[in-house]
């Protein structure tokens, strides 16, 4: 059984949720985005629906788990729940912050407080769930400590009737914290350009062009592994907030950056932390090609990762009759390495040469 404690963390009061939040707990449980990741919720959300969960509240401190209303001067910013330890003593942990209060690391202190208090009660495992794409509250995960254990695929079923795949997440007590700082950060103002061209992140609304893209058999003739349906292209295109978030890759669309038109795909793929190296791959639509889009994209990317990360090397591979790709690399200051000898299967057999670049962190 799970004490029933007022929690204190920094301007941040924990207590459980009073007739007092009615209110704010429908004002925030109305937001779209509330709605739309948290699809239990009733929606429309009521103040019948608030007044239902303060009184499921009592019961759910009585029934071994733990709601507290997240507190600031008094004022209700958020929710906090927890699912009674199992016989094991792990617990699953949920949260929600007003909309007022976002963007404010409510949710990041909110969760690191009531996970060290569930450890100071015992409880060995603390888990916790997002959808991936719910990049704030992925960011809130890793920032409060969580390690990233595993993804569900197609575990939730949402409004629409899709299903969507989460990431879950296990904090053990006396594990390190690590630093707030992400591997990769995101783009200030989400999108990076030179007034030619334009970065941002890949949306599912891009993943008919970038289909398109892929089938066109200049690209084909130098992709890796069996083409993709449109299925899993949208699946992809869903998962580019969590791939950054968790720092493994960034997936880009490279835009005209006078029409905002989808001129062809970039990634910053293979992240390796310990090594300080990554690996750029690219493609262009037909139409964009021949206009130096892809130098002027590769240019704006890899002199934001130095500028931005602890990347100490970006390499690319081509092969080696991809005159256009070396041109690019050569271009936006990438030098040639060597050959790595038979390393790509050929769709019609046989295994194609790939040469290697490198462009370095500058000094
Ligand atoms: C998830 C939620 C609780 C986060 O609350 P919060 O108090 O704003 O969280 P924090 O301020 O502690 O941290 C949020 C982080 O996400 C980042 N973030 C928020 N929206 C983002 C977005 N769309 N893309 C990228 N990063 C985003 C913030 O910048 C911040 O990171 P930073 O510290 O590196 O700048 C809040 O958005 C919410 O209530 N969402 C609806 C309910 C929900 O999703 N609950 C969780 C279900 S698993």
């Amino acid at each position: 059984m799970l004490a029933r404690e007022v929690i204190s963390t920094g301007p941040l009061v924990l207590r459980p949720p009073a007739d007092s939040d009615v209110e704010a707990i429908t004002r925030a449980c109305e937001d779209p985005v509330t709605a739309r990741f948290l699809p239990l919720l009733p929606s429309p959300y009521r103040p019948a629906d608030a007044r239902a969960y303060v009184e499921r509240a009592r019961a759910k401190w009585e029934g071994g788990g733990a709601v507290f209303a997240i507190t600031q001067d008094g004022q209700y910013a958020g929710s906090v729940g927890v699912r009674p330890p199992d016989r094991w003593g792990v617990t699953e942990i949920g949260y929600l912050v007003a909309p007022w209060e976002r963007g404010k690391g409510v949710a990041t202190a909110a969760v690191r407080a009531v996970t060290d208090w569930l450890f100071d009660q015992g409880v060995r495992r603390v888990e916790l769930q997002a959808e991936v794409e719910n990049v704030a509250s992925l960011r809130v995960a890793y920032k409060a400590g969580f390690r990233e254990e595993g993804r569900r695929r197609e575990a939730r079923r949402l409004r629409d009737g899709r299903s969507a795949d989460v990431v879950t997440f296990g904090r053990l007590p006396g594990e390190a914290v690590p630093p707030p700082e992400p591997y990769l950060p995101f783009f200030e103002g989400g999108q990076l350009s030179d007034g030619v061209v334009r970065l941002t992140p890949i949306a599912p609304g891009d993943a008919g062009d970038f289909h398109r893209m892929m089938a066109d058999p200049v690209v084909a003739a130098y992709a890796v592994g069996p083409a993709a349906s449109l299925a899993d292209d949208e699946r992809r295109c869903r998962y580019t907030g969590y791939w950054w978030v968790s720092g493994q890759r960034i997936e880009l669309a490279v835009r005209d950056a006078a029409s905002g038109a989808f001129a062809g795909h970039l990634q910053l793929a293979q992240v390796l932390p310990a090594l300080g190296q990554a690996m750029v791959g690219y493609s262009l639509v037909a139409e964009f090609r021949g206009r130096g889009f892809m130098t002027r994209a590769v240019r704006l990317l890899v002199d934001w990762a130095f500028a931005n990360t602890a990347l100490h090397r970006i390499v690319a591979g081509t092969d080696p009759g991809n005159v256009a790709s070396h041109r690019v690399l050569e271009r936006s200051g990438f030098t040639r390495e060597g050959v790595h000898r038979e390393l790509f299967p050929k769709a019609g057999g046989g295994r194609a040469d790939d040469l290697g670049w490198a462009r370095l962190r500058p000094s």
